[in-house]
Parts: structure tokens; sequence; C-alpha cells
């Protein structure tokens, strides 16, 4: 019984659904190209030979791309799903938590950084390196994904909000997947490849969350550019809006819906923003490399 039950969370246990690591990826685009376009063409080659049929023709661009590593749990590949997040014991009642896992988000993106940047990496392994980077700076922005509670009801944790039940609408009845929707924003999944009109919404999207939070509003955030330093404000978020106010089996009030959805439209902007910024101190020295030969 509790196994089955375990193996059922697992298969909701994703991360910012589709639509939402699209816009992180979509904003860290749009920075690329308006500064460093030399940049996000780089990136583009690199994620070119796994496009097309290797990755079912629905992660041909930087901004699909995002939803690879999900995918790939769709298809049966469930290896790497330790590493879309970093359970952080939120743990206000003093029970015993056992040591967070080594094989988590943080440690991820620091072996998919080396492998992109180290010089003899293979086209194989830095395509795959760049498109799980792409993906995990979504998710490591996610507060429930560096998070998870144990009290009197979770001993064994809530497992990130997953075994948290809420009232919220038909697809959504726990506070995992209340996040991962960007609380009923992003709960769409638009189908892939994209057409013409979600592309255009997708460019919406990007230009309403980067017009909430700007770059200088973010300015403090985005001088931070240790990655452990960041789920640390991602579960400081966890602690003071994911599980701030709202009980299990309980229905999120309106103030509670407006506060997050303001932490997730940072967020996801900030995702986008360091994303870019990763990718200009990353890739600059490789084309600079690559133009000497
Ligand atoms: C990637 O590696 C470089 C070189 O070691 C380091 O300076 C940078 O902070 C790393 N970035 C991330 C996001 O891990
Ligand atoms: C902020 O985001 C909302 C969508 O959530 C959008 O309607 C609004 O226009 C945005 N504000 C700005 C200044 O872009």
């Amino acid at each position: 019984m509790k196994l089955t039950l375990i193996v059922a969370l697992f298969g909701v246990c994703s991360a910012w659904w589709c639509t939402g690591h699209m816009l992180v990826a979509h904003i860290a685009q749009q920075q690329l190209l308006q500064s460093n376009p030399a940049v996000y063409n780089f990136a583009q080659s690199i994620l070119a030979p796994l496009n097309g049929p290797l990755t079912h023709n629905i992660a041909n661009t930087f901004t699909e791309t995002a939803c690879w590593p999900d995918d790939l749990k769709t298809y049966g590949f469930n290896e790497a799903n330790p590493l879309h997040f970093i359970d952080k014991p939120y743990n206000p009642e003093g029970m015993s938590t056992p040591p967070v896992p080594g094989d988590n988000v943080v440690w991820a993106i620091s072996n998919f950084n080396n492998t992109l940047t180290t010089p003899v990496i293979a086209p194989l392994e830095k395509s795959v390196a760049l498109r799980f980077l792409i993906h995990f700076f979504g998710d490591i922005h996610q507060p429930l994904h560096c998070t998870t509670l144990f009290d009197e009801q979770f001993p064994e944790s809530d497992i990130g909000g997953n075994s948290f039940t809420i009232v919220y609408d038909q697809d959504v009845n726990e506070l995992h997947a209340l996040w991962d929707s960007a609380i009923g924003m992003l709960e769409e999944d638009l189908p892939r490849p994209l057409s013409d009109s979600n592309w255009a919404y997708m460019n919406q999207l990007a230009e309403w969350y980067t017009r909430n939070y700007t770059r200088s509003d973010l300015e403090l955030e985005l001088q931070v550019s240790n990655v452990a330093t960041w789920t640390i404000e991602s579960f400081m978020l966890a602690k003071d809006y994911a599980y701030y106010g709202i009980k299990v089996g309980g229905t999120p009030s309106p103030q509670y819906i407006a506060e997050a959805r303001q932490v997730v439209m940072k967020q996801i902007a900030l995702g986008g923003y360091r994303l870019a910024d990763f990718l200009v101190s990353a890739l600059t020295p490789m084309i600079q490399i690559e133009h000497d030969y």
C-alpha cells in the first residue's frame, strides 16, 4: 500500500510544468538576443546535435528543450529524477530528519557546468549537459524543489509538498503541483513544437514577467552567483509562502494566491536572468577558442 503510494507520487513529481520551464528559458533567450546574440547562437549550436528525432521533434529550440529532462521521464528514463531537486528539511516541530542526499540539483548543476565547459567533451555530452542545465536553472528557483516538510503529519516528509493535499482545481490537488503550475498561471502544457500563436504567447509572458520583475528590481539577487545560496533563497520562500497560511486539505486563500503568484513571477524572471548570465560567462570563452582554431 505504502509502496504504491510512493510510486504514484513519483509519477507526479515533476518541476515547474512545461510552460514554466519554457518561460525561464525564453526569458534567458530574450536577454541574450538583446545583449549577446553570439552567445545565444553558440548555445543553439550546442543543442543542435540532439535536435530532431533524437528528442522526438519536440525539443528543437532553446526554449522548447527546457522541458526535455521531464520528457525523459515520460519515456521511462527515470535515472536522473533525483537531480531535479534538493530536499532541504523544513522542520518546524524538530522531528528527526535524514541527511539530504548528495545527488541533488546543486550537485547536478556543478557537474553539468563542468561537462559543458571542458574543452575535450564531444557534441553529445555538451548537448545533454546544456539541456539539463536549462531545465535545472528552472527547478532550483521553484521553492518546493528545495524544501520538504517534516512534522507530526509527515514524519517521513511530504516529499516537497507532493503529499500535502489541498483543494484547488481538477489538475492541482497538492501543494507541489500548485507551485509547479505557477499557482495556476502556467497550468496548461502547450503542444510542442510550439505553434506561432503559442510562440507569441511565450513572448507575451516573457515580457510581462520581466516587466513585473526587471533586472534592476533583482539587482541584489543577481549578484549572488553561488548555486547553493540560490537553494537557500528558495527554501526561505517555501517556508514563508508555500507552507505559510495553508493547512493539509485546505484551499489556498485569495491572499495566499496573490502573494504566491508574485513569488513565482519573481523566481521565474530571476531564473531566466541567471541562466542568461551563466551562459555568457560559460560560453564566451568557448566562442573565443573556436575562433582561434
Ligand atoms: C561554473 O563553473 C565555473 C568555473 O568553475 C564557476 O566559476 C561558475 O560559478 C560555475 N557556475 C555554476 C552556475 O555552477
Ligand atoms: C505583470 O504580469 C501580469 C500577468 O501576470 C500582466 O497582466 C501585467 O501586465 C504585468 N505588468 C507589467 C508591467 O508588464
